[in-house]
């Protein structure tokens, strides 16, 4: 794990950290323990989304998430927005992950010290949420987790996974006039498009810098396809992108460690 340091004009000392999923925790906070940032933002992806084993909460299965979230905690304020692999995740889910003392921004801002700090939650998400809502009582209440949901599909190409995964960006225009200084937490950088230009600061992850990255370039990233734009950097002194905590994927990352990412203004 590396650490990785930007500038971006403006911005208070924060540190990003982005798709742990569900490993281990404990460098980042070291890194944390050492840095002391004024701010922690997390940007989902904290557990492996796969389908809910025996109906149980991923967050039960899965530790290393809410032990993250609770050592950060105890660094500085801690704010998380949800990713994809999120997308089961109940409000029963969201509570515990409150109760560690980080604050879980669902579609969500609120005011911290001059800033307005966001959480755009994954498209992926509201997809689920929705697919929920269409259920019958029957059918909602038999199992606490569905059992046919896949995030296998990563492959589809971007125009097709936005049409099927639409994240809720209406309350971005109140949050955009907002007073202070803006942080909007979204785990898909390729949701720019969607950010008003009074936000300052948008934080991502989710590319996992690429996975491979050859000339300093990312290879692939999911919901960008072949030769992504967004993987790793700071990108028009507004979007910093993290490649991540951690890899998931069954190939090998190739001159993209992963990394704890700190910001200064
Ligand atoms: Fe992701």
């Amino acid at each position: 794990m590396t650490e990785s340091f930007y500038t971006v004009p403006g911005a208070p000392h924060l540190t990003l950290l982005s798709d742990l999923h569900n490993r281990d925790y404990r460098p980042a906070v070291k890194s944390l323990q050492k840095r002391e940032p004024a701010l922690i933002c997390i940007t989902g992806d904290l557990i492996y989304g796969g389908i809910p084993e025996d109906d149980e909460s991923p967050l039960h299965t899965q530790p290393n998430a809410l032990a993250l979230l609770r050592a950060c905690a105890t660094i500085a304020p801690t704010y998380v927005s949800l990713g994809n692999h999120e997308w089961m995740l109940d409000e029963e889910d969201l509570r515990e992950m409150a109760s560690t003392g980080a604050t879980v921004l669902d579609n969500a801002w609120v005011e911290h010290d001059g800033l307005a700090i966001g959480g755009l939650t994954s498209g992926h998400v509201m997809r689920h949420r929705r697919r929920l809502s269409n259920l019958t009582d029957e059918e909602r209440n038999s199992r606490r987790y569905p059992n046919e949901e896949r995030i296998a599909d990563i492959f589809k190409s971007p125009a097709e996974m936005l049409l099927e995964r639409v994240p809720d960006d209406d309350w971005l225009m109140s949050f955009a006039a907002a007073p202070g200084y803006h942080i909007l937490l979204s785990h898909h950088p390729e949701y720019r498009h969607l950010v008003p230009k009074e936000v300052e600061l948008m934080l991502s992850g989710h590319a996992h810098g690429g996975q491979w990255r050859i000339f300093g370039h990312g290879v692939f990233a999911p919901g960008q396809g072949i030769w992504p734009k967004l993987t790793k950097g700071v990108y028009d002194d507004r979007l910093v992108v993290s490649a991540g905590l951690s890899n998931t994927a069954p190939v090998p990352r190739f001159f993209n460690p992963t990394e704890v990412v700190y910001i200064r203004g």
